[in-house]
């Protein structure tokens, strides 16, 4: 395995301090656009119908070299060969990870523990798309005898995210007569609200879980099993209506699924990473099985990308090094995802999980603290609704939020005159926050506008926007599932690289452990009359509070 290093002893570490203190730190985007009328086509890349423009940030040709050089001297190149040669990079659970093996379209082998996993791939992605042909052409029947209408995902994490992320996405590709449902929440809410919309005898239900054993799915899963048999009245109907996306066939058949409605995926596709596995049934029963190739084929072709591009013209690996240097140079602590493309209104969301529960860490993989910021906090609505809400913050608030805007330059839904004006909010935020609106212009225009010299002095610091705030653009011909798919592949892979120049193991989530521990401890506490005084204080008051006001 190659060595681990801590980046911050890097002799690109140090230059790069001093090029953000003695060049960067004070260093106007809009004087590099004035000093070099080649900027944007020097610093914007294309793949197939993906243009990536990463102009307008704070950064020279010679910064990208001092990145590249730190993703040298931190083994970025042999990190990702031992990825994709499935060595066991997720140490602290002794796992490969082989995500891209799920959309792997080569001929080539793809071992994990000496084995080729490509032939049991294959089988899964077989099986998934006979089921979807059984499914789409009306052959598979409920208990009543008529065909599958309504697909309900029941999981959570990754086992929901990127199925409903997708599947929102890329609506217009829907397959006709099918209407899918995601629920993941504990909260009674949801399922029950779902229930409301659905049919017994229409609905397959898909229970996705990894692990099968996580609290919220399970308890969703029994709910729905119960509500189904409420009507079915018989369990031999179950195997009509219930199937399981896990890798624990075990705890799949303890529950009573026929093992035939059982799609496999194995421990070395982490969660956040699974919708190009049997998770993926919900999207392939949505969009189609061909769509979901499609979409995996989209990610292959970044795989490929990714893995043999030369760093400076590799698109993941330059999103991953603009990233760590705001987040590590500029102390910037978030990042926001914007899509300027309504049915993308989960992808934010989505790359919440993926980025922040796989480098959210503060232990590095030598075992010692890590003592420089990892991860960035990932959030993000669409454009056009963020601007008229927190865009506020990022044009004049105090903090540097480095945005990425993604837009399609065709819209599945060409009425009147929405896409060119949606278009037009997108070219003039990312303008607007580099060049922002000086002293000068400010006070021309309030001169124009007729206010008088009082009224000027007055007002004129609150609309200067300072500009310089960072923004990548991602324009995309269209959203099709292989755009999408490549788009997705894009992001896993600049954390998998932001990941590894932080020295952080990107694969495990041992950080949601103690909550899901202290729940199990709480639950019985709370199904009995008892007061309870084996917490903290507050712990124990709001515990207590709740027994008496959920009496009524
Ligand atoms: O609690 C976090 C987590 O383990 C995620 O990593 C995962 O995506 C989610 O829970 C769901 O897990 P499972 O698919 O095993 O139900």
């Amino acid at each position: 395995m190659f060595p681990k290093v801590n980046p911050t002893t890097t002799q690109a570490w140090l230059l790069l301090k001093k090029h953000y203190q003695e060049e960067m730190q004070r260093m106007k985007m809009k004087s590099l656009f004035d000093a070099d009328a080649e900027r944007f086509t020097k610093f914007s890349l294309r793949f197939n119908d993906i243009l990536f423009d990463y102009s307008k940030n704070i950064l020279t040709a010679k910064t990208i070299q001092l990145l590249q050089l730190l993703a040298e001297e931190c083994n970025v190149k042999e990190a990702v060969e031992a990825m994709f040669n499935g060595e066991k990079i997720n140490e602290t659970e002794g796992r490969s990870v082989l995500h891209t093996a799920l959309r792997n379209m080569g001929d080539k082998p793809v071992l994990s523990d000496g084995e080729d996993v490509m032939p049991a791939v294959r089988k899964v992605l077989a099986h998934m798309k006979a089921f979807c042909a059984s499914i789409h052409s009306g052959e598979w029947k409920g208990y009543t005898g008529k065909p599958i209408k309504y697909i309900l995902n029941i999981g959570i994490g990754g086992s929901d995210l990127g199925p409903f992320m997708v599947t929102e996405a890329l609506k217009p590709y829907w397959v006709q007569g099918i209407q899918t449902y995601f629920v993941s929440n504990v909260d009674g809410t949801h399922i029950a609200e779902t229930l409301k919309k659905i049919t017994p005898d229409e609905t397959l239900f898909l229970i996705a879980s990894k692990t099968f054993t996580t609290q919220e799915t399970m308890t969703n899963a029994h709910t729905a099993r119960a509500w189904f048999l409420e009507h079915a009245k018989d369990e031999a109907h179950i195997a009509g209506h219930f199937a399981a996306l896990s890798t624990n066939e075990k705890e799949v058949t303890k529950f009573g699924i026929n093992p035939q409605n059982m799609f496999e995926f194995w421990d070395w596709v982490g969660g956040r990473y699974s919708l190009w596995s049997a998770i993926g049934l919900s999207i392939a029963l949505t969009i189609g099985y061909d769509n979901f190739e499609a979409l995996l084929n989209g990610a292959y072709k970044v795989d490929e990308h990714f893995r043999t591009e030369k760093h400076d013209k590799n698109i993941p690996v330059l999103m991953a090094l603009i990233g760590l240097w705001y987040t590590s140079f500029f102390k910037a602590q978030t990042e926001a995802i914007l899509p300027y493309d309504q049915y993308m209104h989960r992808f934010a969301a989505y790359f919440q999980q993926g980025n922040m529960e796989s480098n959210g860490k503060n232990v590095d993989r030598n075992g010692n603290d890590v003592r420089y910021q990892t991860g960035p906090v990932i959030w993000g609505e669409p454009g056009t609704n963020g601007q008229h809400a927190f865009y506020q913050l990022i044009h004049q608030g105090t903090v540097m939020i480095p945005c990425d805007f993604i837009a399609p330059a065709i819209s599945h839904n060409a009425i009147g005159d929405h896409h060119v004006k949606l278009l037009s909010n997108f070219f003039a935020q990312t303008e607007a926050l580099m060049t922002g609106k000086s002293e000068e212009e400010v006070r021309e225009e309030l001169v124009k506008a007729g206010k008088t010299k009082e009224e000027i002095k007055k007002l004129f610091p609150f609309k200067v926007f300072e500009g310089n705030r960072p923004t990548n653009s991602f324009l995309i011909k269209q959203i099709t599932p292989e755009s999408l798919g490549s788009l997705i592949a894009l992001y896993e892979h600049k954390i998998f690289v932001q990941g590894v120049i932080w020295n952080i193991f990107s694969f495990d989530q041992w950080g949601v452990e103690l909550g899901k521990q202290l729940a199990n401890k709480i639950l019985p506490e709370l199904e009995n009359e008892a007061i309870i005084s084996s917490h903290d204080s507050s712990t124990n008051g709001l515990i207590n509070a709740f027994k008496a006001l959920s009496k009524g």
